[in-house]
């Protein structure tokens, strides 16, 4: 059984993942920009994580604009993003960056990445900077939020090897 896992990472948690997960499973380890629709369909099993974006899994249109193409095949999808996994918000995640017949096909995880705001490209930054001043005009904040605006000051990194345990014995199953 070939295996690859693909991924995008703007600031390292989704390729940590990706790397563990490669690892583990020794499977063939590509960043989405080397890596093409025609090369991907000669695995069995795909993996691809990307790093959450207002909710958007970046670059899965690799997957969900193709996955006609990856009927036969095995196909799971990880997003990282920096929140603690909430069953409602990952629903959110599901149904924002999958279509229904899309869930039926896809095995979808969250594994939570981190926050490093040196990291970000300038474009991120000011999207970020533009949420930090209104949360900072609100009266009172939630816990989420106030979470939030710790996470700006010092580079936090959740990502823990045992988060990809799951997704080691679906593979394996
Ligand atoms: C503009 C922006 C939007 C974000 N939106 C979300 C979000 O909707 N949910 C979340 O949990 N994290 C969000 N994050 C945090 C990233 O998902 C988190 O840092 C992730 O681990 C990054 O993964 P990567 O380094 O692999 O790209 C956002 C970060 C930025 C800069």
């Amino acid at each position: 059984m070939k295996t690859i896992v693909v991924y995008k990472s703007k600031s390292g948690f989704s390729k940590k993942y990706a790397s563990w997960i490669a690892n583990e499973l020794s499977a063939d380890l590509f960043e989405h920009s080397n890596i093409t629709i025609k090369e991907l369909e000669s695995y069995d099993t795909i993996i691809y994580g990307g790093g959450l974006y207002a909710s958007g899994i970046n670059g899965v249109k690799l997957i969900t604009k193709n996955l006609h193409r990856l009927e036969d095949k095995r196909i799971v999808v990880f997003a990282s993003g920096a929140s603690p996994p909430r069953k409602d918000d990952l629903e959110k995640v599901e149904n924002n960056n999958f279509t229904k017949e899309q869930q039926k096909k896809i095995h979808f995880f969250y594994l939570r990445g981190g926050f490093d705001y040196n990291k970000l490209t300038p474009i991120d930054k000011l999207l970020m900077k533009l949420l930090k001043w209104r949360l900072k005009t609100k009266a009172t904040l939630t816990p989420d939020e106030k979470g939030m605006l710790a996470l700006y000051n010092i580079p936090t990194d959740f990502t823990k090897r045992k988060n990809i345990e799951e997704i080691i014995l679906l593979v394996n199953s």
